[in-house]
């Protein structure tokens, strides 16, 4: 058989495979994300993400240090407070949940990078991640409590912070705050776009921060776009971010590459709730292999652009790049 192009040729062996591995991954570019919670003595099990919990400060320490030993040294914390109000004052306040938790972990943890989620659905009595006027999110009134959110989160311990709102103006805003009271070294990893999605719906259960009414579809992206995604990533640019992310990760694997391609910042995906969700429950059934689905899901990720992955399965990525089974 005359042929000199043989393609199967460097699929012989894993050690060719991996010498010739277009994508290569590393530990230091994950994200764990967490839910911490009031109260004490609670590790939680959030029913519709098996294997995840919700922390109360004090039971937070276990998950870092077992973060720490898997090599994952990023963590994105969420906050659960005790009380919401209407302009969810529990996310700016000095001694609210996400705040208490920034102090112990830095102090404990001082080796962790601590990143923080800015958003207000969780505090707010509504669910929206704004202020409301009548029953339309008002942005520019919204973005001075955004603004004031991304202060205290950095005041407390945060080293980044990463607003996930989707109001118009936020990075400028944000990035204004900080600059004024001197965190001109705190970058700001922007959830450039982010999509309206059915994905973040084990979310909003471990949250508790599904909107009381309506959607999200006035502020958060509608999917059938990839052109705007263009214009959010470059706007958020332009107004100062230094990271750019897009969410959720598997079904905009597409954005992710068009993205990379545009814009020279990092470029992080997260994998959201919903994307773990479903693997869990396929997993728990019998139907899929888990640790595969976890590699391969994860290896796309990064195939198609990602820089950083955000992922509630980042220990176990870690892990499997520890074994050599991806990265
Ligand atoms: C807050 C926020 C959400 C997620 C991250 N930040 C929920 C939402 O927008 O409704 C989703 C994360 C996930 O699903 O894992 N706005």
């Amino acid at each position: 058989m005359e042929m000199t192009i043989r393609p199967r040729r460097l699929r012989n062996g894993a050690v060719l495979r991996k010498m010739v591995r277009e994508t290569r991954m590393d530990k230091s570019s994950l994200i764990y994300p967490m839910f911490v919670r009031e109260g004490s003595g609670i590790r939680e099990e959030i029913s519709t993400m098996p294997g995840q919990f919700r922390y109360s400060v004090d039971q937070m320490p276990y998950k870092l240090e077992e973060l720490t030993k898997a090599g994952v040294d990023k963590v994105m914390f969420f906050g659960i407070p005790d009380h919401k109000d209407a302009c969810g004052s529990g996310a700016y306040a000095q001694d609210g949940i996400v705040q208490k938790a920034f102090c112990k972990a830095k102090e404990e943890f001082p080796h962790l990078y601590l990143i923080g989620d800015v958003c207000m659905c969780e505090y707010t009595s509504h669910g929206h991640c704004g202020i409301l006027q009548g029953e339309y999110v008002d942005n520019d009134r919204t973005l001075e409590y955004l603004a004031k959110i991304a202060l205290s989160q950095v005041q407390a311990g945060a080293d980044m912070v990463a607003p996930s709102d989707m109001m118009d103006g936020r990075i400028g805003a944000i990035r204004r705050i900080l600059d004024d009271n001197g965190y001109v070294e705190t970058p700001i990893m922007s959830y450039a776009v982010k999509y309206a999605s059915a994905f973040y719906g084990p979310f909003r259960d471990a949250a508790g921060s599904a909107p009381s009414f309506g959607d999200r579809k006035a502020y958060q992206m509608d999917y059938h776009n990839s052109r705007e995604a263009v214009k959010e990533a470059l706007l958020d640019v332009e107004e100062g971010a230094d990271i750019i992310m897009v969410k959720p990760a598997l079904s905009y694997l597409d954005v992710i590459t068009r993205v990379r391609e545009l814009v020279d910042l990092p470029v992080a995906a997260y994998g959201v709730s919903g994307e773990y969700a479903m693997i869990k429950a396929a997993a728990s059934l019998g139907y899929v292999d888990e640790d595969a689905m976890i590699c391969e899901t994860a290896a796309s990720v990064y195939r198609a652009g990602a820089d950083i992955f955000l992922t509630y399965y980042a220990e176990k990525i870690a892990r499997f790049m520890d074994e050599g089974r991806i990265g």
